[in-house]
């Protein structure tokens, strides 16, 4: 169900998580599907839940800098970094404290753990009411397109989850930029709500990891992730009758069926912001999708990776909401991957 958040509401969704129950809850950039990080059941769930294949890691939140460096070890990197955008939507990839809390299966078995401190208020107080890392990806179904409001989560995750934490639309509405601190270079795995250029100006010239499809720098940089039903064409110049058009800034196109504008203003924060609630309305209407060329500076990069990802092909297996004949569920305790995009 959804609540209204409330002092009331944060104690129950604290609870219930402690209990290893799922909660979805707002964050700034996206809403998550959260559970206790510590808890092999309830993150064995969260995989369950999504239909998320077992090699993509989770993200998990805490409340501050300490609370992180008890599951990571912080280097000077990501030091400097947390001191500029924690909270806020970064997440640091980092090795493992020894003696980490946090369940092997919450970062897929790899040694290594993305961390991101939230900054959205509500996402605050749930965390320090609960007293654990919660770890929490996006709450809609694997691959498909993110709620940035609490109606997307019941949307796609329904029944499924015994609480909807409801605390308006998500001001920043895409995801936190991920980067992989770990190695003596830190590396971009995913451009979002922090910018290529924030983060160059406190550690210098960063490199973003190359996209590859076959073997994903990150494990949940599948080629195909953020799918719309609809068919979508990307730095459309023309539109046709038979095409809804996603929009930015000013433009003298007409004839199309549809329309969103991401900005008239040609604002990047106001189109991130409108992003996914934008393609859920368009793909509502069917038919096919056009889409206006974003510029990739500043947050237009994030934008343009999740429109270059919803506008992919759609084979890979998190694009499967019902296990295939012979193919398992997500979460195998026996641990082989049956379930492997090869
Ligand atoms: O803004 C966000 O980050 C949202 C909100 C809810 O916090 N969460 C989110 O989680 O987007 P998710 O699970 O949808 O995306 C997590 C990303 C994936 O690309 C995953 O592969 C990567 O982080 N990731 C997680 N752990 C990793 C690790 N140990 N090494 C490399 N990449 C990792
Ligand atoms: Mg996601």
């Amino acid at each position: 169900m959804i609540a209204a958040a409330s002092a009331e509401t944060v104690s129950r969704a604290a609870e219930l998580l402690r209990a290893g129950g799922l909660v979805a809850f707002p964050t700034e950039t996206v809403y998550g599907l959260g559970a206790d990080a510590t808890s092999d059941v309830a993150v064995a769930r969260i995989f369950e839940v999504k239909n998320r294949p077992a090699f993509n890691p989770l993200i998990v939140h805490v409340t501050d800098t300490a609370a992180a460096g008890r599951i990571v070890d912080l280097n000077q990197t990501a030091l400097l970094l947390a001191y500029a955008f924690w909270p806020g939507p970064l997440s640091l990839v980092l090795p493992r404290t020894e003696g980490c809390p946090v369940s092997l299966l919450a970062s897929a078995g790899l040694d290594t753990i993305a961390i991101r401190v939230p900054a959205q208020p509500t996402a605050r107080a749930i965390l320090a009411a609960a007293g654990v890392p919660v770890a929490a990806p996006s709450a809609n179904a694997s691959g498909k397109i993110s709620p940035t409001s609490a109606e997307h989560v019941a949307e796609s995750l329904g029944d499924a989850v015994s609480l909807i934490v409801n605390d308006g639309p998500c001001p920043i509405g895409i995801e936190s930029t991920v980067v992989d601190c770990s190695a003596e270079m830190p590396v971009v795995l995913r451009p979002g709500g922090i910018t290529l250029e924030q983060i160059e100006a406190v550690i210098g010239p960063i490199t973003v990891a190359a996209h590859h499809p076959d073997a994903p720098a990150s494990p949940g940089m599948l080629e195909s992730h953020y799918a719309p039903t609809a068919i979508m064409r990307l730095n459309a110049t023309s539109v046709t009758v038979d095409e809804a058009l996603l929009s930015f800034g000013e433009h003298k196109l007409n004839g199309f069926r549809d329309e969103q504008n991401l900005s008239r203003a040609g604002d990047l924060r106001e189109a991130a912001a409108n992003l996914f609630a934008m393609m859920r309305a368009l793909d509502r209407t069917g038919g096919a999708i056009a889409v206006l060329p974003i510029p990739d500076e500043g947050l237009g990069r994030a934008i343009n990776d999740r429109l270059r990802r919803a506008a992919a092909p759609r084979s890979l297996p998190e694009q499967r909401l019902t296990p295939l004949p012979g193919y398992r569920t997500c979460f195998n305790p026996d641990g082989d991957n049956q379930d492997d995009q090869k």
